[in-house]
């Protein structure tokens, strides 16, 4: 297990994303805010107050938080791109789905890079939005490389991690990810989030470090694509290699640029899961109600193996941000 904490994180502040982006997702339709659920089960087994998830198996109409981002995104760039026929993105499943989605509804083509190693389900429910799909015979960071080679002058990249030079469309999807948080109305001691590149990480952190509740935030990774937690260890960012995992959406080898400095300063800690680990919590939530893949379920994996580093009482609340839906 890697672990990481930053004891000067909870003092750190920064600026809440748009107020506008709240109003955007609200007026969608088929918006609702998703569920909060206490799981007393888990606040026994974990000696604490409550545990409740943040369930987003169903957002948007899609098994995954993604199309927050992606489509206040899309909207955003849309407004100083207004020429765009084609939106392109790489993604492990759930934010090449979201783009597709929307690009149908605008009417826009959409051209979407995947590793090879996501499953041909996911592809599959790529390829059924209407995209064209690009398989990439590599790592999820490969995929992005394809994506940003492949832009043209009428096409637009949408990708939810950021590198120097391109900034500006992955903090509208940061921003987008806000929403998530704002709906939260409860005051939690600690936060838990799953970090992929680490952009609902950023998002998390951005939200607790600029408003009036300042829990801690604890971001979880797989053992086998670490590249936060080693980035934080390292105290620069680092590119890890990968391979497989059971937590796909968190497969990722390269910290985003905007998340990485946000990181750095406000989060509280780090700490990563192994691959039985997060299949055990996609279980345990399973039976508690929650429908949770293994990108969401490593949250609680991370906080069952981070528990006794914590300060955490019996009169704790905790909430876990369970990403997707099980598969
Ligand atoms: C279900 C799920 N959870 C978490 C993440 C991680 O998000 P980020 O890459 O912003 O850290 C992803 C990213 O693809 C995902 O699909």
């Amino acid at each position: 297990m890697l672990w990481h904490s930053n004891p000067a994180a909870r003092a750190w502040r920064t600026t809440a994303a748009p107020a506008e982006v709240f109003a955007f997702h609200q007026a969608l339709d088929g918006y609702q805010p998703t569920p909060l659920t206490a799981v007393p089960a888990l606040a026994a087994e974990l000696a604490v107050g409550q545990v409740l998830v943040k369930d987003e198996s169903q957002r948007l109409g899609l098994p995954a938080f993604k199309a927050l981002g992606a489509w206040w995104a899309i909207h955003r760039a849309l407004q100083d791109h207004p020429r765009t026929a084609e939106l392109i993105a790489a993604t492990d499943g759930n934010h090449g789905r979201a783009v597709a989605r929307m690009a149908t509804m605008l009417g826009l083509k959409a051209h979407v890079f995947i590793p090879a190693v996501v499953s041909e389900r996911s592809v599959e429910a790529i390829r059924s939005e209407g995209a064209t799909v690009t398989i990439v015979d590599d790592s999820y960071d490969a995929a992005v490389v394809a994506a940003a080679d492949a832009v043209t002058g009428n096409s637009l990249l949408i990708q939810d991690s950021a590198w120097p030079g391109y900034e500006v469309i992955p903090q509208f999807i940061v921003d987008g990810y806000s929403t998530l948080f704002r709906e939260i109305e409860v005051e939690p001691d600690l936060v838990v989030v799953p970090m992929g590149v680490g952009s609902i990480a950023q998002a998390a952190v951005t939200h607790y470090r600029s408003g009036p509740v300042a829990p801690a935030v604890l971001g979880v990774e797989p053992a086998s694509a670490a590249c936060v937690t080693a980035s934080l260890k390292a105290g620069e960012p680092v590119t890890v290699s990968t391979g497989e995992t059971v937590m796909a959406g968190l497969n990722c080898g390269t910290p985003s640029s905007l998340a990485w400095p946000v990181l750095r300063s406000g989060l509280d800690a780090a700490v990563t899961v192994e691959e039985t680990e997060a299949l055990r919590a996609v279980e345990d939530l399973g039976a508690a109600g929650i429908s949770s893949g293994a990108s969401g379920a490593a949250t609680l994996a991370g906080l069952r193996v981070a528990r006794e580093r914590l300060p955490l009482t019996s009169a704790s609340t905790i909430v876990l941000i369970s990403t997707e839906a099980a598969s």
